[in-house]
């Protein structure tokens, strides 16, 4: 079985993103710049923004975290963005999710510029992904993307099956497999026997948010399984899948932690590295 190194593809992909930052430097006499904004205090979002803040500073790219209190209004968020949206230092604008309940979600994504959507949550950049043209890929399914391709770089016929259906990982989980050539079946927690369906997969991706869902029985000898999931349970943080029991049958799996977690900040940076470039044309 391959151990996918979660945390080893990730540093290597900052590498060459520290190299690539370098070389625009040269040639455009700036850098890209990040800028998150983060609303209240829950502590697991304090925890990713310091770490996506880290990570931008490591490979050379400027980085502003704009924080608000819980109780902010909706308006100065939406100003906020509109003003950032006009910033030319600024190539890439996250806001980190979840939001306080009286800010609308939809209106904060579709306020922000789609060239500087780094998530690639804003309407235009989900249709132009599913249509297959360019666009920002939600950082997640771009992580779990690359670490697929490294251990199968011909993904094409190959049958795929995304457990979950969200917008945040599922949906353009499923796009990015179809634009591969996967023949893809998303399933969700209707579907009516989830187990026949990944017996059928070559490749599985676990996206659905349920504790060890994915049995060793579940599983090829010879399918890729990427678990998306970060589940706190009382034997601590667990993913989507049984380890222990897919990892005996599985040709390769993402272990939590250290799997797909670390490809998802990396995925950020380059999105913004790649919201910059598309700005210099
Ligand atoms: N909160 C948890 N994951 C994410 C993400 O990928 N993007 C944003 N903006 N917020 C998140």
């Amino acid at each position: 079985m391959i151990l996918i190194d979660g945390k080893k593809a990730a540093a290597e992909l900052r590498e060459e993103l520290k190299k690539e930052v370098a070389n625009l430097k040269t040639k455009h006499n700036k850098v890209p710049g990040l800028t998150v904004i983060l609303i209240g205090d829950m502590t697991p979002s304090q925890i990713y923004v310091r770490n996506k803040e880290k990570s931008a500073n490591e490979v050379g790219l400027k980085s502003e975290v704009i924080r608000y209190p819980n109780t902010v209004e909706e308006k100065t968020v939406l100003e906020k963005i509109k003003e950032l949206n006009q910033d030319e230092t600024v190539s890439g604008i996250l806001v980190q999710l979840p939001l306080p309940k009286h800010i609308n979600k939809q209106k904060v994504i579709e306020t922000i510029d789609p060239l500087k959507d780094v998530d690639g949550f804003h309407p235009m950049n989900v249709g132009n992904l599913s249509s297959g043209y360019e666009s920002s890929v939600p950082c997640t399914p771009l992580g779990c993307y690359l670490l697929i391709k490294k251990i199968e770089p011909n993904l094409s016929g190959k049958k795929a099956v995304v457990v979950g259906r969200s917008n945040l990982n599922g949906k353009p989980m499923t796009q990015l497999l179809l634009k591969e050539n996967c023949t893809v079946t998303v399933t969700h927690s209707k579907t009516k026997d989830l187990k026949a369906e990944c017996l059928e997969a070559d490749i599985i991706i676990a996206a659905v948010g349920i504790p060890e869902l994915v049995k060793g029985d579940w599983v090829k000898k010879d399918t890729i399984v990427i678990d998306v999931g970060i589940n706190k349970t009382d034997k601590g943080i667990v993913g989507d899948v049984d380890f222990d029991e897919v990892s005996k049958n599985a040709k390769a799996l993402t272990p939590v932690p250290g799997g797909v977690g670390p490809m998802t900040i990396a995925c950020l940076l380059k999105n913004t590295i790649d919201c910059f470039k598309r700005s210099q044309i």
